[in-house]
C-alpha cells in the first residue's frame, strides 16, 4: 500500500503539469508505452465491432492502435487542445482518421454510453470517481486500466508486463487491469417450467454473488461471479450453474445433476418476496 501511495505521488511529482480532474490531483500526461497498450486492447479483446472511448488519451495512441490493428472505432476525450491537435495529426497519418475522433473536453462530462470498450490511464482517487458511471454501463462493456485499479470493484483480470524505461514508480512493469461490467442479478429469482419448485435468492457485490438455491424448504448455498450478463456458480453440490440475464429473467445455459433437465429454461425475478402465487 505505501508502495503504491509512493509511486502514484512520484507520477503526480515527477511529470509536472497535467490537468485537473474533477476538482481533485492533477493527472499528467504520460504516455504508455507501446507493450502496454497493445496488451490493454488484447485484454479487452478489441475487435472491429467495438468503440473504445479513451479517458485522457493524451498523443491518441490507444484509440488509434485500437483502429489500426484491431479494425476498432474509437473516441479519445483529452483536455489539453494541443494534445488533440497532435492526435488529429496521427490518425490521419496512420489512415485511420474515419473511424477515431477526438474530443477536447473533460472526461468527467463524457458520455460513455457508446462505449464497449473503456480505457484509461490516470490516478487511483480518478478512477474511483469514475466507478459508478462505469458500473452503469451496458453489462458486458470492457473497463481496461493502465496500472491503477478500483478499489474493492476486484479486476477480473490482470496481466503484468515488463516495462524496462519506466520513468514513475518504484518498479519497472506494469499492470493492466481488465474489469466487465456486471449485470444486476441481485434479488430473489422464481423457478419457472421444470424449475417451477426452485427459487434463487442472490446478493452482488459488483461481480461477486452468493446466495442459495432454494427447493421445497431445503436450500444450498451457492456462490459465483457475474461476468456482462452471465453469472457462473463455483462447484456444488448440484454442479455448476450457468445462467445467462436476458432481460427480467435468468435462463439456464449450462447445469449439472439435476439442472441439467433445466437448460434452456428460465427464472423469473420474483416480485413480492416470495416465489408463491
Ligand atoms: C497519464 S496520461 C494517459 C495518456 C494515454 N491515455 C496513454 O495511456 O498513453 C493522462 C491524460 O489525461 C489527460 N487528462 C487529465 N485530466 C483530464 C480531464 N479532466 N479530462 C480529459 N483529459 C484529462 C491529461 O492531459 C493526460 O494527457
Amino acid at each position: 500500500m505505501k508502495r503504491r501511495m509512493l509511486s502514484t505521488l512520484l507520477l503526480a511529482l515527477c511529470l509536472g503539469a497535467g490537468a485537473r480532474a474533477q476538482g481533485g490531483e492533477e493527472v499528467p500526461f504520460i504516455t504508455s508505452p507501446d507493450n502496454v497498450t497493445l496488451e490493454m486492447l488484447r485484454l479487452a479483446g478489441v475487435g472491429p465491432r467495438d468503440h473504445v472511448i479513451d479517458l485522457g488519451s493524451g498523443d491518441g495512441r490507444i484509440v488509434i492502435l485500437a483502429a489500426r490493428r484491431f479494425g476498432a472505432s474509437g473516441l479519445g476525450v483529452e483536455i489539453d487542445p494541443q494534445l488533440v491537435a497532435a492526435s488529429r495529426k496521427s490518425a490521419q497519418e496512420a489512415g485511420v482518421a474515419d473511424r477515431v475522433s477526438f474530443a477536447e473536453q473533460d472526461l468527467f462530462r463524457t458520455d460513455l454510453s457508446p462505449a464497449t470498450v473503456v480505457t484509461m490511464y490516470l490516478l487511483p482517487e480518478v478512477n474511483l470517481q469514475l466507478r459508478p458511471a462505469l458500473l452503469k454501463l451496458r453489462p458486458g462493456t470492457r473497463v481496461v486500466s493502465h496500472d491503477w485499479d478500483m478499489g474493492d470493484w476486484k479486476p477480473d483480470r490482470t496481466s503484468v508486463l515488463d516495462v524496462p524505461d519506466k520513468k514513475v514508480g518504484l518498479n519497472k512493469t506494469s499492470q493492466v487491469h481488465l474489469w466487465v461490467v456486471p449485470a444486476q442479478v441481485q434479488g430473489l429469482w422464481c423457478g419457472t417450467g421444470p424449475l417451477r419448485e426452485f427459487s434463487l435468492r442472490l446478493n452482488q457485490h459488483h461481480q461477486d454473488v452468493e446466495g442459495e438455491l432454494l427447493r421445497k424448504g431445503r436450500s444450498r448455498t451457492i456462490t459465483g461471479k457475474v461476468e456482462g450478463n452471465v453469472l457462473r456458480t463455483q462447484e456444488t453440490r448440484v454442479g455448476v450453474l450457468v445462467l445467462e440475464k436476458q432481460g427480467e429473467e435468468l435462463k439456464v445455459t449450462e447445469g449439472d445433476g439435476p439442472l441439467a433437465l433445466a437448460r434452456g429454461t428460465s427464472f423469473r425475478r420474483g416480485g413480492n418476496g416470495s416465489c408463491t402465487g
